[in-house]
Formats: C-alpha cells, structure tokens, sequence
C-alpha cells in the first residue's frame, strides 16, 4: 500500500525526517485499513460533504493543502528569512494527515461519499488525532490535526497550525 500511497500523494516525500515521514504514511494507511476504503475509492472520495457535488478528491484536497502550506513556508523563508522560522516538516506533515480522520468519519455507499455511523459520533479532528497518536506521531503534529478545523478556535494554535487551519480554509470556501 505504501507504494500504491506515494503514487497518489508524492507530496509525503516533501518530510524530511524518515521516521517521521513513515508514522504519517502509517497512519493513512490504518484510517484506510479501519475505513474499508479501497485504493480505487480513495480518487473518487469526496473531501467535503458541505459542498454538494463536489468535483474535488480527497486526495487532491489533502495534495492542494500541502502545497499552499509548502508555498507559505517558502515565501517566509524568502521574505522574512531567519525573523519567522517554522518548522517545515511538521508543517507539511500536519497538512498531509490533517484530513486523515475524514477515511472514519465517511463511508463510500454505492458510489456515493456519506457520513459513516463513527462520523455521526466524531468529527475527523478527533478520529485524525486517534489515528496518528497510535502511530507516534508527536504532539505538535497531533495539535495541528486537533485544531485545523472550527473546533481548534477555542484554543491558541500553533504557527505551523494556524497556516494549516487558513491554507485548508483558503482550499475549502474558494471551492463552495
Ligand atoms: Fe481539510
């Protein structure tokens, strides 16, 4: 599956650190394992259920996220230089398993993206942070899952969260 992975979502050899770069790998491939997705499903999930119709992927989605956190880090890096450091690969493995409770949240029903029965009790935040903390993912990382979404405005996010929270946001309401 590994390989079948990085064919779909290269971006995953954008983490620098080994060890890192396995956990979050690991990690998509439990949520696909305890979903039921097939890889062949996975191209033709919906990343949202609040935009009907939806004509982007859940791969593509998580894809795009990553890039536009990789593109804000780079212009920091070029503007601000040594005054705004982040951490780069925890920023992009942050956005590439931010999703990743979204594989338990949904279900794939004839066709069709749905809430699963898990999803009606938890949000993807939740289920991304279960996920990724079973593969030792660290906890900024783990912050990051918890707090892209509306649930994270109760608490003060991170650097790397909040660029995560606005690139998935930018991604989101430009496509509704
Ligand atoms: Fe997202």
């Amino acid at each position: 599956m590994s390989e079948e992975l990085l064919k779909l979502i290269p971006e995953f050899n954008l983490i620098q650190e080994p060890d890192l770069r396995q956990k979050c790998i690991k990690t998509w491939e439990e949520g696909i394992k305890r979903g039921g997705w097939k890889s062949a499903d996975l191209t033709k999930m919906a990343f949202t259920l609040l935009i009907p119709d939806c004509q982007v992927s859940f791969v593509e989605h998580t894809r795009a996220v990553t890039l536009t956190c990789v593109g804000v880090a780079a212009v920091f890096a070029q503007v601000y230089g040594d005054r705004n450091p982040i951490n780069r690969d925890y920023l992009i493995a942050g956005a590439l398993i931010h999703d990743v409770g979204k594989l338990m949240e949904y279900a794939m029903v004839e066709g069709e993206t749905v809430k699963s029965e898990f999803g009606a009790m938890l949000r993807h935040p939740f289920s991304g942070v279960i996920l990724a903390a079973e593969q030792g993912v660290p906890v900024e990382v783990l912050h990051m899952i918890a707090s892209h979404a509306r649930e994270g405005d109760l608490v003060k996010r991170s650097k790397e969260a909040t660029i995560l929270h606005h690139a998935d946001f930018t991604n989101f309401e430009s496509l509704k």
